[in-house]
């Protein structure tokens, strides 16, 4: 056994930098070793290696709904990794762990959904969209749909055909994206388009987007829309009420596949197995992962509904595409007991009825502090920004200029009080605690997130009077 646990910290962080390239970092900033280093989780806490215990609202990254810590999935992953580690689901092979976890998949989705296609990721999940779609209109002899319409700051996921759906121009920028056939329309943000007009009225505005795309496409070459319920990443996006129905609208007007990406939203985070049975719409395919095995094992997948697995099952001839770990036995048994935990403590039903609307009170309450506005969200799921000045909507406050620093400066005092929340360019700082979060641990995240806070507003009150001085 090596003995990295009794290495100081400065040892890991140079250790780490020396030898460790970090998914959506600067290189640059590799030279100043600053990385945190977390040693251990239980329940919503987690520690780093100075001995910080910090509630961690952010569920690692949007993915550990029940918790950290939780023997009953250490257990039955050491059981199943003795009984039978690893074998396939290529061709015709199966094994007992993916027949039990598709068969319980299929009981909890909505009914239009009958199969499952296993993958090892989200960004997996979605590259298996693109090649099942276009697969599918080619087998209904419309092979000239195949553009697939997605979102401006969408986020799913980072494989060429996954950051292609994504609407990042920063990850287009990279690689050469988006692949051929996926084009972007804007997103349903109020705070960005929603000026003048109620919330309900720029819902539908937003979804008729989407048809004026199709239009200008042409219906004909048009496979699927794709979009996560809530946008996660892009910055805890809440559509309008009026958005998800109109959408549906179109796509079956059009005859164009749905696709729900619900790797955030999925597995409670909105109360509901999935978030579109929370935003009242009914998609054609669903990727997931996650939450799914609440992250103690990478696992994903993609819901297909029977219009799609009859169409192939009738023209027959393979899918030619899998992962090797496309159903691995050890993230199986990991989202059995996942699922039995989220369902035997009712932890869907709490996040519904209970904890998820007093998260969401609390947060909504957090627009009194002066630096807070447009805070809100949906279940388990949040965001607030730090604004300058406030005015009387959101559409007259002022955010802060980028030297102010604020967002950086509020997420480091948030840190220091003890819960992590993640920032997004815009100074807009994002929520999505564990799914188990109880009411007394609400009350003590909101507590100190506005410690953190009223300690950011007291620095950038001080900042800004030295800046006058000189
Ligand atoms: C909505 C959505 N889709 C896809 C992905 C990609 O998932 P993964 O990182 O497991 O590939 C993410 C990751 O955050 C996501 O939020």
């Amino acid at each position: 056994m090596s003995n990295i646990e009794q290495l100081p910290t400065t040892k890991l962080q140079h250790q780490d930098a020396n030898a460790h390239l970090h998914p959506f970092a600067d290189y640059r900033l590799k030279q100043q070793q600053i990385s945190q280093i977390i040693v251990k989780g239980d329940g919503v806490y987690v520690w780093d290696s100075e001995g910080h215990c910090m509630i961690d609202a952010m569920a690692g990254l949007w993915c550990t709904n029940v918790g950290y810590g939780r023997k009953s999935i250490a257990d039955a992953v050491h059981k199943q990794m003795l009984q039978l580690s690893f074998y396939n689901t290529f061709f015709h092979t199966t094994h007992l762990p993916a027949i039990e976890l598709a068969t319980k998949l299929v009981e909890i989705s909505p009914a239009q959904f009958n199969h499952v296609f296993f993958v090892g990721s989200g960004s997996e999940g979605n590259d298996t969209i693109v090649r099942l779609v276009r697969h599918y209109w080619n087998q209904k002899e419309q092979p000239g749909r195949q553009i697939i319409i997605s979102r401006q700051n969408a986020y799913h996921g980072s494989t060429m055909a996954g950051a292609s759906l994504g609407g990042w121009p920063s990850m287009h920028k990279q690689g050469g994206l988006p692949i051929p056939g996926i084009v972007h329309i804007g997103q349903p943000s109020y705070l960005e388009g929603g000026q003048g007009k109620s919330v309900e009225e720029f819902g539908l505005e937003a979804a008729s987007w989407l048809e004026n795309k199709i239009r200008e496409l042409g219906p004909e070459n048009v496979a699927a829309f794709i979009g996560e319920p809530v946008q996660g990443a892009g910055g805890v996006i809440v559509p309008p009420s009026t958005y998800w129905p109109e959408i549906q609208r179109i796509c079956d007007k059009y005859g164009i596949l749905l696709v729900a990406d619900e790797v955030i939203c999925g597995f409670g985070r909105l109360g509901t197995w999935f978030g579109c049975e929370a935003l009242g719409f009914r998609p054609d395919l669903i990727t997931f992962a996650k939450g799914v095995t609440s992250g103690y094992v990478p696992l994903g997948g993609v819901l297909v509904a029977d219009r799609i697995v009859d169409t192939l099952a009738e023209t027959g001839g393979e899918f030619n595409h899998g992962f090797t770990y496309s159903g691995h036995p050890i993230g199986c048994v990991a989202a059995l007991e996942n699922i039995r935990i989220l369902e035997q403590e009712n932890i869907l039903n709490q996040v519904k009825n209970e904890t998820g609307p007093y998260f969401q009170q609390k947060l909504t309450a957090l627009n009194a502090h002066p630096l807070v506005g447009n805070s809100g969200g949906i279940g388990f799921l949040g965001g607030f920004n730090l604004y300058k000045h406030k005015g009387s909507t959101v559409h007259d406050h002022i955010p802060f200029s980028t030297s102010d620093n604020a967002g950086n400066l509020a997420r480091a005092n948030i840190l220091a009080s003890g819960v992590i929340v993640r920032l997004m360019p815009g100074d807009r700082l994002l929520m999505s605690p564990p799914l188990t979060l109880t009411r007394k641990e609400i009350d003590d995240t909101f507590n100190k997130i506005t410690q953190g806070l009223d300690k950011t507003y007291e620095q950038l009150k001080q900042n800004a009077r030295e800046r006058t001085v000189v």
